[in-house]
């Protein structure tokens, strides 16, 4: 088995220069993990983070004890059966097997493959009861098990990604290949591919062909990108082996391969590639990178914030040092700790970055951008349980990337410059490609579903999963309404998981607080006439509904 997946790979990258069309059909591999085994795709896949299990969780606690105790007895809120909801407290299991339970059932036939950024083991927050590594490592094992059972087994690829809480100490990772890579390489050792492994033991990232041939999700490590990990030097140029760098070399042969192929691919890790999370050099390469292969990548999925959020990746933020220093103010932080706090700051520090996008709406300007969806957690810390579903395009015509002149480099580079000027390669941004024009591949939209009544629920009464919002328009919701084979047709979200108010294509009327952006598809021009609509501040309720969301209605939506 291994041996003919080890050929293909072979097959594939001794093909150099060639710039194939993607076949229609799937090619058929093996199944060995699970991967290609489905072969009808849903056009739909899940994005689940931040889980944080936490063993000592116990029900009537206190939020003072992280919820671990009883004392002190008169503290209110308590903690409940599944959960704390805006608290510091991390998830019971009840709430983390209530939640795989539900997509099990609900969800894991509606899905071609699950992306999972990280954070699978409780936080630090408790003196009296200090993590372990061992007590990471067997979190971090229950959760792989269980999302095996739930979707491997079904052949739906997992895409699982390390969390800064997914090491210890927390935040922090040195150089591999050491023990963390060892002990994720086996903790995952039926998610990552034959050939991504020894790639995996050095640096902890890798990719999935989620679709072989033709769809594949990037896994990349942030540990080595964050700046609060102190053990590694993040990017200096002058530093050819830091991980960060080894990371991004990596990576731009990987996007280089998939794009001589024909391939579109998602990147995503735990820690969001912003300024403030990512150490400055990182924080270009990435934008770099990203850009100069916009046609090549659909979008940008992390976790770790726990708001609900999107950003740009932008040109403008890394083009020289006068312009970024107004991209670095200092509000993406981590959530914890001054979390409530810090995210306030966000929503003003993403308007203000939404003001800065540029008024004119020339499409060769969205050759400067790129998006990041940053979702909202499981563990209802600080605000609610929550995961996405996003929809894509399987029946558009392929995109084939044609050959790309340079684009122009900057006079006397230097230092952080360097990265930035010093790549005068050919720079892959296209107006037909996926991520800018709805086609094969294309993101659609998402739904996103939260645990809105988490504190009512107890031992008799399961919470109830709600749709919070959609990013889609009302009408795509019923692509083909008016038809006869309507109802039987394809629909972006299943009709079952909508809302009565919308399952009725005609009932135009109803249902539309779910449906507040109406976005066409998550094209980037999509994206940056959102942010433009939120900057103008003119549609009265849509920038409560984008705060409202962040936080899901606790403090300071
Ligand atoms: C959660 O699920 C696991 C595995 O299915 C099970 O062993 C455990 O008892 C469950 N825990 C709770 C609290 O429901
Ligand atoms: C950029 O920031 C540096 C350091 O904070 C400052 O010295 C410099 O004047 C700033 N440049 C501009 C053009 O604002
Ligand atoms: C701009 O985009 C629109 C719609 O996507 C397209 O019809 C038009 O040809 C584009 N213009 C240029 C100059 O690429
Ligand atoms: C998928 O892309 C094609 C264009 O290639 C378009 O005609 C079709 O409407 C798209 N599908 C959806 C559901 O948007
Ligand atoms: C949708 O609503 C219209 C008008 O109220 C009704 O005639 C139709 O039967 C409904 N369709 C479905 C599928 O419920």
């Amino acid at each position: 088995m291994f041996g003919l997946k080890l050929l293909l790979f072979l097959l594939m990258s001794c093909a150099p220069g060639v710039l194939a069309a993607p076949s229609q059909a799937p090619m058929q591999v093996p199944e060995t993990s699970g991967i290609g085994a489905k072969q009808k795709l849903q056009g739909r896949f899940l994005h689940i983070t931040d889980m944080h299990p936490d063993l000592y969780y116990k029900a009537d606690a206190s939020q003072k004890s992280a919820c671990h105790r009883r004392k002190p007895k008169k503290a209110r809120p308590r903690s409940g059966y599944y959960g704390m909801p805006y608290s510091d407290c991390d998830s019971p299991l009840t709430l983390t097997n209530f939640t795989l339970d539900y997509l099990d059932k609900e969800w894991s036939k509606e899905i071609d493959f699950v992306v999972w950024t990280g954070d699978n083991a409780r936080h630090d927050n408790d003196r009296k009861r200090p993590r372990t590594t061992n007590e990471i490592y067997m979190l971090n094992r229950a959760m792989a098990k269980r999302m095996e059972e739930v979707f491997l087994s079904k052949g739906i690829p997992v895409i699982p990604t390390i969390g800064n809480n997914d090491v210890w100490p927390h935040n922090i990772m040195l150089p591999g290949p050491n023990s963390v890579t060892f002990e994720f390489s086996s903790i995952w050792r039926n998610l990552i591919p034959f050939e991504s492994y020894q790639v995996f033991q050095r640096g902890g990232y890798f990719s999935v062909e989620v679709v072989p041939d033709q769809l594949a999700v990037v896994s990349l490590n942030t540990m080595y990108l964050y700046d609060s990990n102190k053990a590694v030097g993040g990017c200096e140029q002058s530093d050819p082996e830091d991980p960060g760098n080894l990371q991004f070399d990596w990576l731009e042969v990987q996007l280089e391969r998939f794009r001589r192929r024909g391939m579109q691919v998602w990147l995503s890790g735990h820690v969001p590639p912003s300024a403030d999370n990512f150490f400055p050099d990182c924080f270009v390469r990435y934008t770099e990178l990203s850009l100069r292969y916009q046609d090549t990548i659909l979008g940008h999925l992390y976790g770790h914030m726990n708001a609900d959020h999107f950003f740009f990746l932008d040109a403008e933020h890394v083009r020289s040092k006068r312009d970024r220093n107004a991209s670095t103010s200092d509000t993406f932080g981590e959530p914890h700790a001054e979390g409530k706090k810090k995210n306030r700051l966000l929503y003003n520090a993403l308007l203000k970055d939404f003001d800065d996008l540029p008024k004119a709406k020339r499409n060769s300007t969205y050759d400067d951008y790129g998006v990041v969806n940053v979702s909202p957690s499981v563990v209802p810390s600080p605000y609610l349980p929550s995961f996405r579903i996003f929809a894509y395009n399987t029946t558009g015509t392929p995109y084939v990337p044609a050959m790309q002149a340079a684009r122009s480099s900057c006079d006397d580079a230097d230092g952080r410059d360097a990265w930035w000027c010093g790549m005068a390669k050919p720079w892959h941004a296209n107006p037909e490609s996926p991520s800018r024009t709805n086609r094969l591949w294309t993101p659609l939209g998402y739904a996103q579903y939260y645990l809105p009544d988490l504190d009512s629920a107890n031992k008799k009464h399961a919470p109830k999963v709600k749709l919070e919002y959609l990013t889609f328009s009302r009408r795509a919701l019923h692509p083909s309404s008016g038809s006869e084979q309507a109802e039987a047709a394809w629909h972006p979200i299943p009709l079952r998981h909508l809302p009565k108010s919308l399952r009725n294509a005609t009932m135009t009327d109803k249902g539309s607080k779910y449906v507040p952006y109406g976005l066409a598809d998550l094209t980037i021009g999509s994206w940056v006439d959102l942010g433009r609509r939120l900057a103008a501040g003119t549609e009265a309720k849509l920038r409560k509904r984008f705060r409202r969301f962040m936080y899901m209605g606790g403090e300071g939506a």
